[in-house]
């Protein structure tokens, strides 16, 4: 699907943890103001700014993570800032044109405690809680482990810490939510990535305004 005939551009970001750190790359890219990088509740926040850097009315998306893939697929946003945690899931039908130099963080497997490796070992089937299914199959069929997935949308850590799960496979980033819920990590099997992806059938003009957006992103001094 092609991307709206509309004169504003649409950057789609994920309101979760990458948030904050998104917009004052935006902010130090030159692409949004001083006031807006509060944006608030608000789930739409025009940036007028921007039409002198890109040439073209910027207009913020603020979406759930595991929705920004499907708005820049479906060209609803032309552009958008997705972790590969959740493209790796949904393998959706975009450019990727840049990596960001922030947001990396581990997928891990983690367990209760107090529960040893052993132990897990000698299961006949491992329930796993997550809310990255295709990664966590994909990696315990590599390793010939037969595993039950229980599919989550968020607070993963509670499947393990309450017996719905024997492991979690989830994102660590500091660690904290591990250990205030009384769980450790079993095994780092990925690292994870925040990508920029763009719409693949843009109009010329679209085309070239993100093109500047990439361009002003890369500018950023680290
Ligand atoms: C992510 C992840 C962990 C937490 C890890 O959750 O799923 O729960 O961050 O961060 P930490 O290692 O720094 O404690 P998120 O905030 O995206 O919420 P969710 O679990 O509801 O998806």
């Amino acid at each position: 699907m092609t991307a709206p005939d509309s004169p504003t551009l649409r950057l789609a970001i994920p309101k979760g943890r990458l948030v904050e750190t998104t917009l004052q790359y935006l902010f130090r890219a030159n692409l949004i103001d001083a006031d807006s990088v509060d944006v608030g509740r608000r789930l739409v926040v025009p940036l007028a700014g921007a039409a002198d850097r890109i040439g073209m009315p910027l207009e913020l998306l603020l979406l759930k993570n595991a929705d920004v893939p499907t708005y820049v697929e479906h060209g609803v946003a032309d552009i958008g800032i997705s972790g590969t945690d959740v493209l790796d899931e949904q393998l959706p039908d975009v450019y990727r044109p840049l990596t960001l130099p922030y947001g990396s963080c581990r997928i891990a497997i983690a367990a209760r405690e107090h529960v040893r490796d052993e132990q897990l070992r000698a299961l006949e089937t491992l329930r796993v809680a997550t809310k990255y299914p295709r990664t966590a199959r994909s990696w315990f069929d590599r390793q010939g482990v037969s595993v039950e997935l229980i599919e989550l949308g968020g607070s993963v850590e509670l499947a393990a810490a309450l017996g719905l799960s024997d492991v979690i496979v989830d994102l660590v980033e500091t660690g904290k939510t591990l250990v205030e819920n009384h769980l450790r990590v079993v095994e780092v099997i990925g690292v994870t990535e925040v990508k920029v992806i763009a719409n693949r059938a843009l109009a010329p003009d679209r085309a070239a305004a993100v093109d500047r957006i990439l361009l002003a992103l890369q500018e950023v001094k680290p």
